[in-house]
C-alpha cells in the first residue's frame, strides 16, 4: 500500500481527506492558509507529525504571494501566517515544530533577498516531510525489536500512515514487525468522539493484512483482565522532558489499567515531539473541541438532550511513571526519562 497523507503536488497540498475514510479515498487540493486551518481544525489533516508536516508547507502557502519588498513586512506576514497556523491545534508539538523550522528559515538567511528565502523556505518544508519519512521508518526498526511472536497489542486513537506523511509511529512499529515476518493480532480502541480508531487504523491495518479487531474505549479492562492483551502502543501529541506525554484523551486510561494489570505501556513517537520547554506534562495545553462531537455521532445524529453541557477535551497527559519504555526516531529512551530523555534529545535531535 504506498499511501502518501501530505504530498506538495502543482504549487498546492495535496492531503487525504480523513474525514470521508473509511468509506471513501478522497484527496483535497489546498493552495491558501485559510483552507488548509479548515483542513487542520476539521481533522482532515491531522496526527501531531500530519501537522507538522502540512503546517510547514503551509507557512510557505502563507509567503509565496508577498508581493512587497521590504523586509520587515516579510517578517511580519512570516510571523501572522505562524501564528494564524499554530493556533489552529495547540496541543500536537509537531504543528509549531513544522512551522518553526520554516520560519527560522527567514530568521536565519536575513542577507538573502525575499524571492531567495521563499525558495529556501519551500525547500526546508519539503525537508520537513522528508525528514517524517526517514522518522517514522526509524521508529518502526527500533519499535519492531520489541514486537514478538503471538503478542496482542492494543493501541488507541491513529498513530499511523494517516497520523504521518507515510507510514507511522505506533502502527509503523508493527508494520516493521510484520515486514520482518512476525505474527501478532491487534486491538484497536474505537476512539470517541471521532472514531480515529475505529474509521483510520482499523481501515489501516486491514490494508496491510494485520488481524485487528475494533472494540469500544470501555471494553480495555475486561480484556486486560482476561489475559487478552500484552501490550499496549500510542502515538504522542507532545511530550514534556519528564516524559509526562499528551496522547488522544483516554489514552491515559489504558494506562493506568496497564500499569494495574502488570501491562507494558510504550509510546512512540519521533523527537519532533518532545517540547523542551517543559519540564513536565502540567504545562501541556489541552484543546477542548466542539461539544457536537460528543452529542452526535459523526454530526449526523443527535445521541444526548438539545443543549445539554459538554466537556470535550482532545488529549489528555500520561504521567511519566506509567510509560514502560518511548520509542523515538533516534532510539528506545528508557526510564529515568528525566535524565535520559535530556540525553538523547540533547545529543541526538536532527532538524
Ligand atoms: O485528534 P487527532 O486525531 O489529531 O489525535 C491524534 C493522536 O492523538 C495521535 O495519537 C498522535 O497525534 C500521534 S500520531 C503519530
Amino acid at each position: 500500500m504506498d499511501l502518501k497523507t501530505i504530498e506538495w503536488k502543482n504549487n498546492r497540498i495535496k492531503i487525504i481527506d480523513q474525514t470521508r475514510l473509511p468509506h471513501r479515498l478522497e484527496y483535497i487540493y489546498i493552495d491558501n492558509i485559510k483552507d488548509l486551518r479548515k483542513a487542520i481544525r476539521t481533522l482532515s489533516v491531522r496526527g501531531a507529525p500530519a501537522l507538522g508536516a502540512a503546517a510547514g508547507l503551509g507557512v510557505y502557502l502563507g509567503i509565496k504571494g508577498f508581493k512587497g519588498k521590504e523586509r520587515s513586512a516579510f517578517n511580519r506576514r512570516v510571523k501572522d501566517v505562524a501564528y494564524y497556523l499554530a493556533s489552529a491545534r495547540p496541543t500536537a508539538r509537531n504543528l509549531s515544530w513544522g512551522i518553526e523550522r520554516v520560519c527560522n528559515v527567514a530568521l536565519m538567511n536575513r542577507h538573502l533577498n525575499i524571492d531567495a528565502l521563499k525558495l529556501l523556505m519551500l525547500k526546508e518544508s519539503l525537508n520537513v516531510i522528508n525528514n517524517d519519512i526517514e522518522a517514522s521508518r526509524s521508529i518502526g526498526r527500533y519499535g519492531a525489536s520489541l514486537i514478538k511472536d503471538k503478542d496482542v497489542i492494543l493501541t488507541i486513537c491513529n498513530a499511523g500512515i494517516l497520523a504521518t506523511v507515510d507510514y507511522g509511529t505506533a502502527l509503523g512499529m508493527l508494520y516493521r514487525a510484520k515486514e520482518e515476518g512476525k505474527s501478532f493480532r491487534v486491538y484497536v480502541s474505537e476512539t470517541r468522539p471521532l472514531l480515529q480508531g475505529a474509521r483510520l487504523t482499523a481501515w489501516e491495518l486491514k490494508k496491510k493484512g494485520i488481524e485487528a479487531t475494533v472494540i469500544c474505549d470501555n471494553t480495555a479492562a475486561s480484556l486486560f483482565k482476561d489475559n487478552k492483551v500484552n501490550k499496549v502502543i500510542s502515538g504522542a501529541d507532545r511530550i514534556a522532558l519528564n516524559g509526562d506525554t499528551a496522547n488522544k484523551i483516554g489514552t491515559y486510561n489504558l494506562a493506568i489499567l496497564s500499569k494495574y494489570h502488570n501491562i507494558p505501556f510504550y509510546v512512540a513517537a519521533p523527537l519532533s515531539t518532545f517540547d523542551s520547554s517543559l519540564t513536565g506534562g502540567d504545562g501541556i495545553l489541552i484543546e477542548e473541541r466542539n461539544p457536537q462531537e460528543v452529542t452526535t455521532l459523526l454530526f449526523k445524529r443527535s445521541v444526548a438532550p438539545f443543549g445539554v453541557k459538554v466537556f470535550n477535551p482532545a488529549f489528555d497527559v500520561t504521567r511519566h511513571e506509567l510509560i514502560s519504555a518511548i520509542i523515538t526516531d533516534k532510539g528506545i529512551i528508557m526510564p529515568p526519562y528525566g535524565k535520559n530523555i535530556r540525553k538523547h534529545y540533547v545529543n541526538k535531535r536532527s532538524g
